[in-house]
């Protein structure tokens, strides 16, 4: 029998992992591109500094969750996983995301495009470097074991919400941040994320109440 329909938090965050490993690429390729011109496409600028301003945000909350709910709460279940490793690895990630912020502010001072380019360049790079690998521990030692775990389904429910309402707490505004994850994501995974979400938000919040504050992101996001 399918276990399709059964909540599996290891299934949503290897998904979560997929939005983020595209954000990953949009904004590097993207940095490439502008570094060949030494500056920020002015049509994109508002879009693009959302855009790793929401990946800098779902990175950082992403790791956290993973310290501080996640690990602890599959230390015991699943204790051949090296979370040592990847928590110190997630140190060398925040020390990206350190880079990548201080980019982000100097673009928004105005300051010299080119170097502060440069600095986004070097925090991605240092994530670039470890992400894939990161990730592929994570989904094949942790993420991809859960359903094997036989959590109790409503068990399972309580997490999920306990981890996105964490999540929810340490990362914003909301108004980008549903949009950055949802628009990262294949439409067929979309539609799997959006079913774990009041009605509201896709019919509602992101297509009408939101869509002035995320619309810049477009070029950047999927259809
Ligand atoms: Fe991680
Ligand atoms: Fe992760």
């Amino acid at each position: 029998m399918s276990n399709e329909n059964r909540p599996n938090i290891g299934e949503d965050y290897i998904r979560f992992h997929r939005a983020m490993t595209r954000g990953l690429a949009v904004s590097i390729q993207n940095i490439n591109e502008f570094l060949k011109i030494g500056a920020v496409e002015v049509l994109y600028r508002d879009g693009f500094l959302k855009y790793v301003q929401c990946f800098s945000s779902v990175s950082h909350g992403h790791h956290l969750v993973e310290d501080e709910k996640i690990f602890p709460y599959f230390r015991d279940k699943l204790p051949e996983v090296p979370y040592e490793r990847l928590i110190s690895e997630h140190n060398i990630l925040k020390g990206g995301l350190q880079e990548i912020n201080t980019g982000l502010d100097n673009l928004r001072a105005g300051n010299d495009d080119l170097n502060s380019l440069k600095l986004l360049k070097s925090g991605f790079d240092k994530i670039d470097q470890i992400w894939y690998p990161h990730i592929e521990i994570e989904n094949t030692q942790l993420y991809g074991r859960v359903g094997s775990l036989k959590i109790d389904p409503e068990e399972m429910i309580r997490l999920q919400k306990e981890l996105v309402e964490f999540f929810q707490e340490h990362t914003g505004p909301e108004y980008l941040m549903g949009p950055f994850v949802l628009y990262n994501l294949s439409p067929e995974d979309r539609a799997i994320a959006a079913q774990g979400l009041p009605d509201m938000v896709m019919k509602q919040l992101i297509p009408i109440e939101w869509k002035d504050k995320w619309a810049p992101m477009q070029p950047f996001l999927l259809e």
